[in-house]
């Protein structure tokens, strides 16, 4: 089959790779129709770059038709249409009995010291084949894939995977207090969603931080107050002006460890291209690689007493935090990948009666897998409007 690869740094191509095939009673094989490429996948080809192994197949945003059940799988059938969640959880243990499916005891990663195992991801993450790809293998066949009713197209199901998930989390873990003010930092697809699910959700007002004029305006069309800036100091200002002076009740980060305005960090993440991978590895495993500039505008905006929630995903073992600030701020701090299982019964009801999230129109472009290598440099250039990018093997 033809698959998204990971060859380096900036690298990726698109290579005829082994078909997957069912390896236990309970996997299932899904021809791919639609996958999406995410901020995530971004760190891959920079940040987390000593992590990868070249051939790795991409993506973890899939959705498609099951072609192929093992023998133990009851939940689905050949024909079904299916969205994949991006966290790898078997559905039965503690922890996803939890609701804590990114934290999967069947699928932790103990040997690494990590959390449940991601598809398309690093080998922190199990190093698990990714579905930009024409087909992918599913583990957990009875619980893991989402089931979705035919009839309307992919874009209306295939966020379910990945962005309604880690945003609706994001806005939940944010807790804004009613008549209470939220603060988005970046609007890429994560932080786009969290502004539409904050006004689904009834949040009064709700800013948002981000300086690509096509993301600005989208938020701005759908009634979001947009600061056209990403600078820390700017954005203060405009947050302190429109909450007398106190700053916002809650605060989501869904920018992450590359954000602009943070040169040292910046430095440290080209050195991961220099450096050999081996030596980098074990520098990221005890040193601050991240770019905080838009968690430390997180802190410098939210009222004391306030919430922060990232969402945006850091990399860094030990990146300095200013926590006397955080202390005397009274901040409350929640993380972490999304529990996408957690969420579905919150969301799905949103995407079968009507579209308030406006779903069907928010991928930006939508192409064939072949050209997955230009989608990458569009998206991660933020060229040529692109926002969301579906491939479509
Ligand atoms: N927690 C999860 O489960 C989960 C799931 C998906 C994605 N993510 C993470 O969420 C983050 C966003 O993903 P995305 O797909 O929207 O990515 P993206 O890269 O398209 O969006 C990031 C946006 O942040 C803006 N930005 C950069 N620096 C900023 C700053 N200092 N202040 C404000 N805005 C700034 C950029 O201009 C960009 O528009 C990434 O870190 C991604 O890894 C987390
Ligand atoms: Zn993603
Ligand atoms: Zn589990």
């Amino acid at each position: 089959m033809r698959a998204v690869t990971w060859h380096g740094r900036a690298d990726v191509r698109v290579d005829t790779v082994p078909d997957p095939t069912i390896q236990d009673p309970t996997d299932v094989v899904i021809e791919v129709t639609s996958s999406g490429i995410c901020g995530s996948d971004l760190h891959l080809i920079e940040v987390m770059a000593p992590f990868m192994s070249v051939g790795d197949v991409m993506g973890h945003e899939p959705m498609g038709v099951v072609r192929e059940v093992g023998s133990a799988v009851t939940a689905v059938k050949p024909g079904d249409r299916v969205v994949v969640p991006f966290n790898i959880s078997c559905g039965t243990c503690w922890m996803c009995s939890q609701g804590l499916q990114s934290q999967c005891e069947t699928t932790q990663n103990r040997d690494q010291g990590f959390g449940a195992s991601l598809f398309g991801y690093t080998k922190l993450y199990g190093q698990v084949p990714g579905g930009q790809a024409e087909y992918l293998r599913v583990p957990f066949g009875n619980t893991l894939p989402i089931k979705v009713p035919a009839g309307l197209p992919d874009d209306r199901f295939v966020y379910l995977s990945d962005v309604l998930p880690t945003a609706w989390q994001a806005v939940q873990y944010a807790a804004t207090p009613p008549g209470g003010t939220l603060l988005v930092l970046g609007l890429g697809p994560i932080g786009d969603m969290c502004t539409r699910i904050a006004h689904h959700l009834g949040i009064d007002k709700v800013y948002a931080s981000d300086v690509v004029p096509e993301r600005l305006a989208r938020a701005s069309a759908r009634g979001t107050n947009v600061i056209r800036s990403t600078d820390r100091k700017e954005v203060l200002q405009a947050i302190q002006d429109a909450t007398d002076g106190r700053g916002a009740d809650a605060v989501i980060d869904a920018v992450g460890m590359e954000a602009h305005g943070s040169p040292l960090a910046s430095l440290a993440q080209k050195a991961t291209a220099i450096v050999p991978d081996a030596i980098m590895e074990k520098v990221m495993q005890v040193a601050g690689v991240d770019r905080l500039a838009a968690l430390n505008t997180a802190i410098d905006t939210v009222r004391r007493g306030g919430t922060i929630s990232l969402s945006g995903v850091y990399g860094g073992a030990t990146d300095p935090l200013p926590l006397m600030r955080m202390f005397d701020k009274q901040i409350q701090l929640r993380m972490g990948q999304a529990n996408v299982w957690r969420w579905v019964p919150d969301i799905l009801p949103l995407l079968t009666e009507g579209d308030p999230l406006g779903v069907d129109d928010f991928a930006t472009h939508r192409v064939p897998l072949e050209q997955a290598p230009e989608a990458y440099a569009n998206f991660r250039e933020k060229k040529d409007g692109a926002v969301k990018v579906l491939l479509q093997p």
